[in-house]
């Protein structure tokens, strides 16, 4: 694996191989082991574009965690905001010999872009409404975690579907991995050729009540709206398809609720499911630190040093 761009590009042999190196990571984590030696010399640039707490946050743990040198960088504190191309900041940047970009972009395929013009690896942490392919793989290892497996499983995916880059990055990955998706919401909020997708469109709560395995709520993306043309509006989403304790009591007793976060709390989710038991939104960000671990060290083919350190 020379990239993490999209989920379409991963094969399974390196889906397995991250997920199986991320849950040897977060078991030495609980155990208070944080610091390891095996990206040492490694240096990692997280390139910010866009706001961001865990994906960043859990980024720059990743690197120091495992000793790489990390630098940070936001847009609005950079010579972006003098005008420079997003082209010419990440040739500049590869000139001081940068091995990983962590790049989080609000302009689909902007990862893609890059590629051409420096030597060092690149992490899509986001790029629009395109792809967010960490976040599908800290997903689908939570799901693992508290199912087994995603095989045969029904994962329903809900809210503003269209907007969102981690429904396109889990729809992509979970199918890989066997899953059955479906989402619901708004008509407003669905692609208009959901089968494109390979997913089925649910049209009601009862229809999502009767099948879901997993429930992943999604947030609103207010910012890749215009604002006052959102419809339904936040009141009326919440009525209609928000997730409170009645609707929670619908699901199946064993189902999985998840949330990537950031939650607007009330909107599609209330405060009372999000502290429920089968709420698991916590857990992922757990999940996010150790599968960024694997990531960056996978990326730097520094596995077999990590692995050594693990075992020691
Ligand atoms: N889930 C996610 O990408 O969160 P951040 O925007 O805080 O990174």
């Amino acid at each position: 694996m020379e990239h993490l761009l999209s989920c379409e590009e991963l094969e399974k042999e390196d889906i397995d191989n991250l997920m199986s190196l991320a849950f040897k990571i977060r078991e030495t984590l609980r155990r208070g082991k944080k610091k390891f030696s095996a990206l040492r010399g490694q240096c990692v640039v997280n390139l910010f574009f866009e706001a961001s707490t865990r994906t960043r946050t859990s980024f720059e743990k990743a690197g120091k965690f495992l000793s790489a040198d990390v630098i940070n960088i936001s847009a609005s504190t950079s010579s972006v905001k003098k005008g420079e191309t997003l082209i010419d900041t990440v040739k500049n940047l590869d000139m001081m010999h940068p091995d990983i970009i962590v790049l989080r972009h609000p302009c689909e395929g902007a990862g893609e872009t890059i590629k051409p013009h420096i030597k060092a690896s690149i992490v899509n942490a986001g790029d629009g409404c395109h792809e967010h392919p960490s976040q599908a793989l800290l997903d689908a290892m939570t799901i693992t975690d508290i199912k087994g497996s995603l095989d045969g499983l029904n994962v329903v995916i809900a809210g503003d579907i269209v907007h969102s880059r981690v429904a396109r990055s889990d729809i992509i990955l979970f199918k890989k991995l066997g899953a059955n998706i479906f989402i619901f919401g708004p008509s407003t909020m669905m692609p208009r050729y959901p089968e494109a997708l390979g997913v089925s469109v649910l049209k009601t709560f009862e229809e999502v009540a009767e099948i879901t395995d997993v429930l992943i709520m999604l947030r609103i993306q207010l910012e890749r709206l215009n604002a006052k043309k959102v419809f339904p509006s936040l009141r009326e989403y919440s009525r209609f398809f928000g997730l409170n304790r009645k609707r929670l009591g619908m699901l199946k007793k064993d189902v999985l609720i998840m949330h990537p976060g950031p939650v607007n709390r009330g909107v599609e989710i209330n405060n009372d499911v999000i502290t429920a038991d089968r709420t698991f939104i916590f857990d992922q960000v757990e999940n996010g630190l150790a599968m960024r671990m694997a990531i960056l060290t996978i990326l730097s083919k520094r596995e077999k040093k990590l692995l050594e350190e693990i075992d020691a």
